[in-house]
């Protein structure tokens, strides 16, 4: 009886683990810090939102139909605890199908944090996003791009890919179009048949959301490269 019970728990889990995931995808995770997409892939991300800019940029990526990679705050430029907008706009990412990937609770420096703290940075994050879409995500961008070894491993432990980017666009630095494009032009010149990229913007920007955005999807476009989730860049699950 007892075995009878653990072949049905076995049997609805391997169910579910079917229906949550993409055939394409499978639901590992990948150790160290990653900084580049599969050759001719190139992922476009956002980090620090949700924002008052995020639903519009939503919305033209939807129309030009790019799958974006949104790495989001639970409290940085809104709070996701009391903001129904703030709620409202993850939900409508995720609903359109763009991944929806961790960037921690409060923007937190997390070499700067102990293990303890670096942990519950992470999971409360995830109880948010577990209330709003339903989902836990299984990529996360440290803040300014600082994971010591120390805390990949315990980013990796709580079953994370950690990602960094091959791109910086700079956004947030003279909001000049020309100058962000350069650092494209720098990155992205050379042939996409033996590169991948993974373009770091943040969506809580004006510029970025209403000009760089374009301009970074006719240029990846016109360079050959395909659009991917960040997931995908992986051929990993996105949430687990
Ligand atoms: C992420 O990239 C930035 C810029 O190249 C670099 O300074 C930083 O050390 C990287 N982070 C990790 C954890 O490798
Ligand atoms: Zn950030």
């Amino acid at each position: 009886m007892i075995a009878f019970a653990q072949y049905l728990l076995a049997c609805l889990s391997i169910a579910s683990y079917v229906s949550a995931t993409p055939l394409h995808l499978t639901k590992r995770l990948t150790r160290g810090v990653q900084t580049n997409c599969k050759a001719g892939h190139f992922a476009l991300t956002f980090d620090d939102g949700p924002y008052k800019y995020s639903s519009r940029l939503i919305d033209h990526l939807n129309e030009r139909g790019i799958k974006a990679t949104f790495f989001v705050n639970g409290n940085n430029f809104w709070d996701l605890d009391d903001d129904i907008q703030a709620q409202n706009v993850i939900k409508k990412a995720y609903d359109s199908g763009h991944q929806i990937a961790s960037h921690t609770w409060s923007h937190a420096n997390l070499d700067e944090l102990s293990n303890r703290q670096v942990e519950n940075e992470v999971v409360r994050l995830e109880d948010a996003l577990m209330r709003i879409i339903g989902v836990r995500p299984s990529f996360i961008r440290p803040p300014y791009g600082n994971s010591e070894d120390r805390v990949t491993h315990i980013l990796n432990r709580l079953g994370y890919t950690v990602v960094n980017w091959s791109v910086d666009s700079k956004d947030y630095e003279t909001h000049s179009l020309s100058d962000e494009m350069h650092n494209y032009h720098r990155e992205l010149g050379s042939s996409h048949d033996s590169k991948g990229g993974i373009g770091l913007q943040h969506d809580v920007y004006k510029q970025t959301a209403e000009e760089l955005a374009d301009s970074i999807i006719d240029y990846a476009r016109e360079r050959g490269f395909k659009f991917s989730t960040v997931a995908e860049c992986f051929n990993e699950a996105p949430y687990h």
